[in-house]
């Protein structure tokens, strides 16, 4: 239950910090000097502390879940610590824009579409979990029953591991179970 608590957390603040991030990059494409300010407040206030909270809450499910040893969330990390400073840069250039230090037509437009491909590149790692598969410690438990099955012992789990706590799908499914 608190797994799945911190699971949906993660999600809403995710929403509200990339949600955020986009108003900025699309605000500085069309800027509005009043819109810019307002703006800039509203990043202050809302976005930055979701962008926290979405870091706490994923290290609250790593933690929760065992996932720490798994490349996918090695790999997630590095990607959502370029996303976190793409939004310093978009932070940075929204408070110039909107002291009128800077010409927001020359705010990058490559930074949306850039944070847009980092984001589904985060949610393609979380949900396939590709780098898994290539961790020597994780089995995948449906092959390794398999080979259970036909008498072989190349793709069990190590002796001593439990199927469900540690395996392909990390200890996640395990906090599922503890519920
Ligand atoms: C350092 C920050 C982050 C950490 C440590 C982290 C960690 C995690 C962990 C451990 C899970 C649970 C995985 C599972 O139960 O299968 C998760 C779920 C998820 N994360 Fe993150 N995350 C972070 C930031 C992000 C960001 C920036 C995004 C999107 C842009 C994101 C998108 C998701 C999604 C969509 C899920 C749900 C996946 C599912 O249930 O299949 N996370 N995160």
């Amino acid at each position: 239950m608190i797994y799945t608590l911190s699971k949906a957390a993660h999600l809403v603040t995710l929403f509200v910090w990339i949600g955020g991030m986009v108003a900025v990059a699309v605000a500085l494409r069309y800027p509005v000097l009043s819109f810019l300010k307002q703006l800039k407040t509203y990043d202050r206030v809302v976005t930055s502390p979701a962008m926290v909270a979405a870091w706490a809450f994923g290290i609250m499910l790593a933690v929760q879940g065992g996932w720490f040893p798994h490349s996918w969330l090695a790999a997630k990390i590095f990607l959502v610590l370029v996303l976190s400073g793409l939004h310093g840069v978009l932070a940075g250039r929204l408070r110039r824009a909107a002291a009128g230090t800077t010409d927001p037509e020359e705010s990058g437009r490559l930074l949306l579409p850039i944070g847009l491909v980092l984001v589904a590149l985060i949610v393609l790692l979380v949900t396939l979990k590709p780098l898994s598969r290539l961790d020597a410690r994780c089995v995948d438990p449906a092959a390794s029953n398999a080979a259970g099955a036909r008498g072989s012992g190349t793709r069990r789990p190590r002796r001593g591991a439990s199927v469900a706590g540690d395996n392909y799908f990390g200890q996640g499914q395990d906090a599922y179970a503890r519920q």
